[in-house]
């Protein structure tokens, strides 16, 4: 009888080399649309309910448990160390001991299927408990079987058991129905047949799959859950894979942003929006665009042609993004930034603000309706709100010596002349003027003028001499 179903958890098996990689990366820390491989897993099961994650590492597992440190999934989760790596059903294996006292739904996937849904994997815990399987895997149809395993199926069209490619006859290997390596078992009954496992096939591993013909021999409730979006299971084995996984997320995200919250793309092609990204209606994004990361973007913004925009990143309304880079930063609403803008690292710009071309901003907060037109750099500033900060304009904030950064405030309606360097820490209060060319090393007090330069002398026919003598 299978078992009462008291918990839920969820294995990820991340311990293999992914020879077919060719990286000194593990394979499931490369990216698909800008985020890893892992965290993509991760967020399905994230909504699926399960109380505990257990990841199986084994190649490159250090890095992957230091990104893991640095990009926890938000369902706790803890590490296993498979050492050899002998196979899916040896890498589940390494998990035995620490579900010692836990009993329900054991949900097991692979770390290398990107594009998987919470919603399918629900589907297939909730037909799992539903039916009262002992086991139950996720299955597709695919065109191309290439080096999946196949379900075989007897006359009846009961599950048998699974093939792996490598042993498959070739009656076998025409099976389009293949094993998207998703699993719900119930446990501690599965421990069993783990613990029969063997490794006589032409990889000399100890599959997982073999799990399903073990259930069946034992006359164990197995049950199969087709799903029609083959797309959501396609494990990535190589780069190739890789780029096609790229491009199938690429292709649904676009016709979410078209068919769901009326945004333009114009180039389908040229445009990458990872799908975080959340844009507002009538937005229209122009060709050439990278959008990754936990981007907002408003309605009625003009996006592009090739602006790169990563998150964090807020973008307020009515605002256009020209031919520029925006990384972790906020801009309000009604702005226009560049062409050829940069802004990073907690820009704060607010609304109706004008960033020019060849603007860079860091780490600054610019008020609303200010302008920062041409050709400056603005760092670890606070300008006020109406200010026009002239072409050329520097914020000096970084000492070579101390290693310091200082911070320029400028107040409310100040503006400073075309070439002008702001020697930070310094303040320009509101309503001051600071002349054009100016270098200023000390506060200059409110609606006042600072000119710091040397005093312009004109020689009176000095021109006219000088052709003469010639
Ligand atoms: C596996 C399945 C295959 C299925 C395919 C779907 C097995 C035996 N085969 O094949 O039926 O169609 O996935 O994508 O399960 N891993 C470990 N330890 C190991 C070996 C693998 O943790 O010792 C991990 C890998 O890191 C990977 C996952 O398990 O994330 C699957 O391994 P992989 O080598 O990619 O198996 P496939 O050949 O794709
Ligand atoms: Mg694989």
């Amino acid at each position: 009888m299978a078992e009462k179903y008291t918990g839920k958890r969820a294995i990820v098996l991340a311990a293999g080399l992914g020879k077919r990689m060719k990286s000194q990366r593990p394979k499931v820390l490369h990216e698909v649309l800008g985020k890893a491989i892992i965290t993509r897993v991760l967020d399905a099961l994230d909504d699926t309910g399960v109380e505990h994650i257990h990841i199986v590492l084994g190649h490159g597992r250090a890095q992957v448990e230091e990104f893991l440190q640095a990009n926890p999934p938000k369902t706790k989760y803890s590490l296993h160390v498979q050492e050899p790596q002998l196979g899916t059903g040896h890498a589940v294996m390494q998990v035995a001991d620490a579900l010692a006292g836990f009993s329900g739904t054991l949900l097991v996937c692979a770390g290398d299927t990107p594009l998987l849904s919470s919603i399918t994997l629900s589907r297939l815990i909730d037909e799992h408990e539903g039916q009262k399987a002992s086991v139950s895997l996720l299955s597709t149809i695919v065109d191309d079987p290439k080096n999946y395993g196949r379900i075989v199926r007897d006359t009846t069209g009961r599950v048998t058991h699974i093939v792996e490619d490598k042993d498959a006859n070739e009656s076998e290997k025409k099976i389009p129905e293949v094993n998207a390596s998703i699993y719900c078992f119930s446990w501690p009954q599965a421990a069993d047949g783990l613990g029969q496992l063997k490794n006589d096939n032409r990889q000399k591993e100890y599959y997982l799959t073999d799990l399903v013909g073990w259930a069946v021999g034992k006359r164990l409730p197995v049950s199969a859950v087709i799903t029609s979006d083959w797309q959501e299971v396609c494990g990535i084995n190589s780069r190739l894979e890789l780029s096609e996984a790229n491009e199938l997320l690429k292709k649904k995200v676009l016709k979410k942003l078209a068919l769901e919250d009326g945004v333009t793309v114009l180039d389908p092609a040229s445009s990458w929006i990872a799908p975080e990204v959340k844009v507002g209606q009538d937005t229209t994004i122009l060709p050439g665009c990278l959008i990754m990361g936990d981007v907002t973007i408003g309605s009625n913004c003009l996006i592009g042609p090739n602006a790169v925009i990563h998150g964090p990143t807020r973008i307020g309304n009515d605002t256009k993004v020209s031919q520029s880079l925006v990384v972790r930063s906020q801009v309000g609403a009604n702005c226009q930034v560049g062409p050829f803008a940069h802004l990073r690292d907690n820009a704060e710009v607010g609304d109706s603000v004008r960033i020019g071309n060849f603007v860079e901003v860091k780490k600054s907060e610019i008020g609303n309706q200010t302008n920062v037109s041409h050709l400056s750099y603005i760092g670890d500033a606070e300008i006020g709100t109406g200010a026009n900060i002239g072409a050329g304009t520097i914020t000096a904030n970084y000492d070579h010596i101390t290693k310091r950064k200082e911070r320029t405030i400028i107040g409310n309606n100040a503006s400073t002349g075309s070439n002008s360097v702001l020697v930070a820490p310094v303040n320009v209060g509101s309503g001051a003027v600071v002349a054009a060319g100016t270098v200023v090393t000390k506060d200059v007090p409110n609606d006042s003028l600072a000119v710091g330069r040397a005093r312009q002398e004109n020689k009176e026919g000095w021109s006219q001499s000088k052709r003469r003598t010639k």
